[in-house]
């Protein structure tokens, strides 16, 4: 495991103001200060409560949590259930069948609102079709989709027969998702001709061949829905169009309950090396801890709101908060597949307005963003129907809380009429190990502080220690950690269970190791601090500064690299790297630009570092390990600090010499 740095205190925020909830909100909320008492009292009583009131099982557990096998947990073990079913028919049989499900918003303007029968029937037909194609329960399915209903048609047509869905984001390579195939060695992938992108088609099919194009791989079929008519490749041997293969299904499956441990799905993450891990999610813990998250933090009233998570399903945000909890809960939710600002810069507010969404869950990035382009955008629509907004992804300022509630959550119409309360902020900490909310407010209990996401959830429990893995006290911080298994917590990493244990449980006996320094305030509230890994931040996407190590050094220019996350105003984080050549490139040859395609080509556009520093030397210590603490201080532009431990103490004075050049 790699090291990991005591996370800096100076940037402790000194925030004071907390915001009650209005008496209205407070006599309307779903959770309630109860909870925590009933939690507390009997945590696993809590959670077999909760398990029978958000799931419909199809066999009744009799066991809530078994930890004979820690690390590995398993919750409700006995139990059977099927995700889809509790996503969909269930809804249906009771009688919500005209209920939207989704409203669809494509990025040219095209929608499709599906009710719960609609999606229903058309998950049973995908279930149909991949069972036609040889998928059988325990299969890996890879989904490489933009954000389009197929998308989570597909991933609740896997659930539904049992198959383990692997969603590799959309902007990731061919490269990234052959890896990806290949170590949860999927039999079927699931992608589209293309999806739009600011106006214009852009193709995802050429990924899809070009990694399957060498042999070795265990892919069967390849289907491909067709979003944008462009022209595509045709590989007789593997491709087959969703349209004729899923629309021509039948419309009849009847769905079986698996056992509560069964994989629901396989998601890579990118942790401090520079492979990626597949974290394993199951089935009946995780479905219980999205939809009871869902139902609590957000206030849900699946009867009235219309929720709206902006996150793509390429991240765990969109597998819990996009295709299982608000299905799960009956809700009425809003897809988008295209860029905030396509055709315009209001188009986000635009769509609020449009279908009345209620809640709204985003990152800091895009309200930095938002920020940036001015308030006369969001200033100009109603956006009256607002009642709650979420936060993900990394720390949320305090600068940045204070605009989303002052200009989304106070606005009632166009007129700059303000709302009497403005709407509750809950700021979500999570990862897509957690593989759910863990720590946030109840929006009708707690007084919300803008940039703290102040407490763990009901049946939770974090805490905060410090190196020796003691509990610090408040007013001091040091890392996070979670003490006591979790519903939807992973149940290890595809492949390689050594690493689950190492990665998570080593650093300190008995508890979970999150990889985020954090504070405790004086009312022993949580302030999160950002990694204390070699885990980058940038725009919510987490990416692994090794990741990125190693395509460099795997280009013919480059001698050795090493990449640091410097603090940027709107991302979070923007990747640097300083690299060493050791080949003279050609004449007039722009080296950067070279080095940064090669990085997009080899994981994604969005690892790209923002900058390239050739430098003739790094920094490191004289076990050789690169001291990136001191490369940070130069990409964030600071005075470099203590450079004592360096083997050769120049190296800085180098480095500054070849930058000012
Ligand atoms: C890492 C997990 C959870 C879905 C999106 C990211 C950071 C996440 C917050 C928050 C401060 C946050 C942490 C965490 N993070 N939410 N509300 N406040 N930091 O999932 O890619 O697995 O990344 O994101 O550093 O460890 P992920």
């Amino acid at each position: 495991m790699s090291d990991t740095h005591t996370p800096t205190l100076d940037n402790l925020s000194h925030e004071t103001r907390a915001f009650a909830p209005s008496a209205e909100f407070v006599a309307n909320a779903i959770g309630k200060p109860e909870q925590y008492e009933a939690a507390n009292a009997d945590r696993l009583g809590y959670w077999a409560e909760t398990a029978r009131k958000v799931l419909t099982w199809d066999t009744d557990f009799t066991e809530v949590l078994d930890w004979s096998g820690a690390p590995v947990a398993k919750w409700f073990a006995d139990g059977k259930v099927n995700a889809a079913y509790n996503a969909l028919d269930r809804h249906v049989e009771n009688g919500l069948g005209d209920r939207v499900a989704i409203h669809f918003e494509g990025e040219p303007g095209d929608t499709r609102s599906y009710t719960y029968s609609q999606l229903t029937t058309a998950v049973k037909q995908a279930a149909n079709a991949f069972e036609s194609l040889g998928v059988a329960k325990g299969d890996r399915v890879a989904v490489y989709l933009p954000m389009i209903p197929e998308a989570v048609i597909t991933m609740l047509a896997c659930a539904r027969i049992g198959a383990i869905h692997s969603v590799v984001f959309g902007g990731f390579s061919a490269d990234a998702l052959r890896s990806r195939v290949d170590d949860a060695e999927a039999k079927l992938v699931v992608t589209a001709d293309g999806t739009w992108r600011r106006g214009k088609p852009s193709a995802l099919k050429p990924a899809v061949d070009e990694a399957l194009a060498a042999p070795g791989h265990t892919v069967q079929n390849v289907l491909v829905v067709k979003r944008n008519g462009q022209d595509v490749t045709w590989n007789e041997k593997l491709d087959k169009w969703w349209s004729e293969t899923v629309d021509s299904a039948s419309t009849e499956h009847t769905a079986v309950g698996h056992e509560s441990e069964h994989p629901l799905f396989v998601l890579y993450t990118s942790g401090t090396t520079g492979k990626p891990k597949g974290i394993i999610h199951t089935t009946g813990g995780y479905l219980v801890q999205a939809a009871a998250t869902h139902r609590d933090t957000f206030d849900l009233h699946p009867e009235t709101d219309v929720f709206w998570c902006t996150a793509d399903i390429g991240w765990v945000t969109g597998h819990t908060y996009v295709t299982y909890a608000p299905l799960v809960n009956g809700a009425t939710q809003v897809m988008y597949e295209g860029t905030p600002d396509s055709p315009h810069q209001g188009r986000w507010w635009e769509i609020v307005e449009k279908y009345g969404v209620t809640i709204l869950y985003t990152a800091p990035t895009a309200i930095r963003t938002f920020m940036k382009w001015g308030r006369q955008i969001p200033d100009s629509y109603d956006l009256s129907s607002l009642r709650l907004l979420g936060s993900v992804g990394e720390p949320i300022n305090p600068e940045a809380w204070m605009w989303y509630r002052e200009v989304i959550g106070s606005n009632n119409g166009p007129n700059g009429e303000k709302k009497e309360h403005p709407t509750p902020i809950v700021d979500t900490w999570w990862q897509t190990e957690t593989g759910a909310h863990m720590i946030a407010p109840l929006p009708g209990v707690t007084a919300t502080k803008p940039g703290s996401a102040q407490t763990p959830v009901p049946g939770i429990t974090v805490d905060v220690v410090d190196e020796m893995g003691v509990s610090v006290g408040n007013g001091e911080g040091g890392f996070l950690v979670i003490r006591d298994p979790w519903p939807a917590m992973l149940r290890g990493i595809w492949g390689d269970m050594d690493r689950y244990k190492e990665t998570y449980w080593s650093r300190f006996e008995g508890m979970y190791f999150a990889g985020d320094g954090a504070k405790k305030d004086e009312d022993g509230d949580i302030w999160l601090l950002g990694r204390v890994d070699d885990v980058m931040n940038v725009s919510g996407h987490r990416l692994s500064t090794t990741e990125i190590e190693s395509s460099l050094v795997a280009h013919p220019y480059v001698a050795e690299a090493a990449v640091v996350g410097a603090k940027d105003e709107t991302t979070g984080e923007a990747v640097v790297a300083f690299v060493i050549l050791q080949i003279e490139p050609a004449e007039g040859e722009d080296v950067v630009a070279t080095l940064r395609a090669h990085v997009g080509k080899d994981i994604g556009p969005i690892a790209k570092p923002r900058h390239i520093l050739v430098v003739p030397e790094l920094p490191k210590t004289r076990s050789g390990k690169i001291m990136r603490r001191l490369l940070k201080d130069v990409a964030e532009g600071r005075e470099v600090g203590d450079s004592t431990t360096l083997a050769d103490s120049t190296v800085m004075t180098q480095i500054a010499d070849s930058m000012r050049k």
